[in-house]
């Protein structure tokens, strides 16, 4: 009986815990990125041609950006942005992050 309770507890718990540690792992893919982009909910971008990820979600739907990821990013300014290709899971992660910092 004790065993079961545990047991619904965990199951209960998984897809929050899933979600903020999802959070966490995007947060930390993102921080490779701030030499150049702005990455929180407030502040400019380090290099100004780089656009602040909160406004990522002005220019196109997030969930175009995430094929783009993993396929790894090509922007039309090649020389300024690095190329970036993450995995199905990071890009996951790191689109998680991203939502929760647009501002719409
Ligand atoms: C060396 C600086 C630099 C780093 C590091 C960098 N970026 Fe960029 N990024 C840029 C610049 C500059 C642009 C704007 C390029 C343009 O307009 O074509 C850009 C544009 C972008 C865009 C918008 C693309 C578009 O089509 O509008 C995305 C998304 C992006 N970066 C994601 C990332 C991610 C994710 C990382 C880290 C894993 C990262 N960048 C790291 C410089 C950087």
């Amino acid at each position: 009986m004790r065993t079961l309770l545990i047991l619904a507890t965990l199951l209960l718990a998984a897809p929050s815990a899933q979600a903020a540690s999802g959070t966490a792992a995007g947060l930390r893919i993102a921080q490779q990125c701030k030499v150049c982009h702005s990455i929180g909910v407030r502040g400019a971008s380090p290099k100004p041609e780089a656009p602040p990820f909160r406004t990522l979600a002005q220019k196109y739907p997030l969930e175009n950006l995430q094929e783009s990821l993993v396929e790894g990013i090509i922007v039309g300014h090649a020389e300024g942005m690095p190329r970036v290709k993450l995995t199905p899971r990071q890009a996951q992660d790191f689109l998680r992050y991203l939502a929760k910092i647009q501002r719409k």
